[in-house]
């Protein structure tokens, strides 16, 4: 089976083309990898924090806000009735690329970090009690970790951390163990935004099911790489943040089963999500609505579709083979810089690569690489736990996106060489 194959595997009905990928004619769709930093060109490897824009997506808010912005729901006039079609037109495309069964499976949200909330705050509140278990995992970003220990202090919940090994591996024995006739959730990331570990996701939803639990999946990092088919996952709840995905920043999308949404009360209190309010008594709307309170990110969602139109024009089986080709090439080359040490191992991992540098603090490193052009991420990554569990204070972080090209990585090689002259 060839890479293009087997990688086109891992991505769900999003994908729509097998073309040849151009990483130079996708270069060329984002206006700003064009410019200079510091009079060098700009490298950016720091995706997994937030991807650029293609023209598209930038052009698509453009034309929102010059030629039809409203608010939405609302309005007796052209425009509202304009802006409101395409911010429902955007939850039709979304919905299509997750292949949700309708769209209103969709909550727009304005955050993954949002999205995870509102399941704790409405699931988590209504359906926890004292006693009964969540299950994250030690490679979780804090927005998986922190909502359910605020659950924790308000219901006395327990949350279990299923074990990673040194290498960064998942292991579904070792996450079997964590769950017990108590364990009501399992909230995981797909793939560690630190170590590139992509979780079996869809196994260990069989695993959880069996087990009576529900799961719900940070798809913030997994998404961008790999698309998802959350009817072939049969997962009950997941959440995606737009900005990583090529879209705007300011909304996030959480899927969920129709059935779980429905048993779930309101989130925020506001405008748009009520059925009826008298003083006495207020009804609410039925999903996603009742979880869309007050004046929801319009024009961000109107460009996320913009963008995931565009990942789907590209096709994710093609970005995921061509991430998969870098990171190959980056491993290749990276492997001869003396004292140089990659965190998170795992031979299929999605295009990030934490590392460090014998002798050299992580700051220092990504502060030299940054006057050489080069964009990456430096600390705990929001994922302290994780540090701590590696043994560490922090790493440099190098996240690929579906522009990243051999030249970028022979940018990178070249000025952790220059960080080990210049720092050692
Ligand atoms: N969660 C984002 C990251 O990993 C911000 O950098």
């Amino acid at each position: 089976m060839s890479k293009l194959q087997s990688m086109t595997e891992l991505v769900g009905p999003g994908d729509k083309s097998v073309s040849a990928f151009d990483v130079e004619q996708v270069r060329a769709d984002f206006p700003i990898l064009s410019r200079e930093v510091y009079g060098k060109p700009l490298i950016f490897l720091d995706s997994g924090a937030s991807a650029q824009k293609p023209r598209v997506v930038i052009d698509c808010i453009r034309e929102a806000y010059e030629s039809y912005y409203s608010n939405v729901h609302r309005g007796a006039h052209h425009l509202s009735q304009r802006a409101t079609d395409a911010y429902e037109e955007a939850r039709v495309i979304i919905a299509r690329f997750m292949n949700a069964p309708s769209e209103n499976n969709i909550v727009i949200t304005s955050s993954v970090t949002e999205s995870i909330n509102l399941v704790a705050a409405t699931w988590g509140r209504k359906f926890l009690e004292e006693g009964d278990e969540v299950v994250v995992s030690e490679m979780e970003h804090h927005a998986n970790i922190v909502p359910w220990q605020m659950l924790r202090e308000e219901k006395g919940i327990v949350l279990k951390v299923a074990p990673i090994c040194d290498d960064g591996s998942f292991h579904l024995e070792d996450f079997e163990a964590c769950l017990s006739s108590r364990t009501k959730l399992v909230a995981i990331t797909e793939v560690s935004n630190v170590l590139g570990t992509r979780v079996p996701i869809k196994k260990l939803i069989k695993i959880a099911h069996d087990h009576g639990a529900k799961v719900l999946v940070d798809g913030a990092q997994g998404i961008v790489h790999q698309g998802v088919d959350v009817q072939d996952l049969d997962v009950d709840l997941y959440g995606w943040t737009g900005h990583k995905l090529y879209g705007p920043s300011g909304v996030g999308i959480l899927y969920g089963k129709a059935d779980i949404l429905d048993s779930m009360p309101p989130y925020q209190g506001g405008g748009d999500m009520i059925a009826k309010v008298t003083f006495e008594k207020t009804t609410y709307q039925d999903p996603p609505y009742r979880f869309e309170a007050g004046t929801p990110p319009i024009v961000q969602a109107i460009g996320l579709a913009a963008a995931v139109k565009y990942v789907e024009e590209l096709g994710m089986g093609n970005i995921a083979a061509h991430e998969h080709g870098i990171l190959a090439y980056a491993h290749q080359q990276l492997a001869d810089i003396e004292g140089y040490h990659e965190v998170g191992t795992v031979p299929d991992k999605a295009a990030i690569i934490s590392f460090l540098v014998d002798g050299l603090h992580p700051f220092d490193v990504a502060a030299v690489l940054d006057r050489q052009g080069v964009a990456t991420r430096v600390g705990q990554h929001c994922a302290e736990p994780l540090m701590d569990r590696m043994g560490i204070e922090g790493t440099v972080r190098a996240s690929f996106g579906l522009y990243n090209n051999r030249t970028d990585v022979d940018a990178l090689v070249a000025a952790i060489r220059k960080a080990k002259e210049m720092l050692s």
